[in-house]
């Protein structure tokens, strides 16, 4: 199956370390929220959620990729799915959200 949208969500949990990681966050309340929402939000698009590793910006998690345009969103909060795909329904992301990949992570 081709999918419209396909948005991974980080759920790495990093058990017994001090580094941070989206799973110790709510990487899987995110999930939840993602499918819970993204059918009544787009219902003519085919969104696929999955769960993914570490996308590599632990410091700035949850992270939360939407494909196939690659948008890489930081520090994600649950509250914050509605407007993700609010803005998604109109083709474009959430500024506020989008990783801004000059900066070191
Ligand atoms: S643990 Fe989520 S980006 Fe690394």
């Amino acid at each position: 199956m081709v999918y419209d949208y396909h948005i991974f969500i980080c759920t790495n949990d990093r058990v017994g370390s001090e580094k941070p990681s989206c799973g110790k966050g709510h990487g899987e309340a995110l999930i939840q929220k993602f499918k819970l929402l993204s059918k009544s939000a787009l219902p003519e698009s085919k969104i696929r959620i999955n769960r993914a590793g570490c996308l590599g910006l632990c410091a700035q998690g949850p992270v939360v990729m939407i494909y196939p345009m690659g948008w890489c969103m930081v520090n994600v909060q649950v509250a914050d799915v509605d407007a993700i795909l609010g803005e998604l329904k109109q083709n474009r992301p959430l500024m506020r959200l989008l990783w801004n990949n000059t900066e070191p992570n």
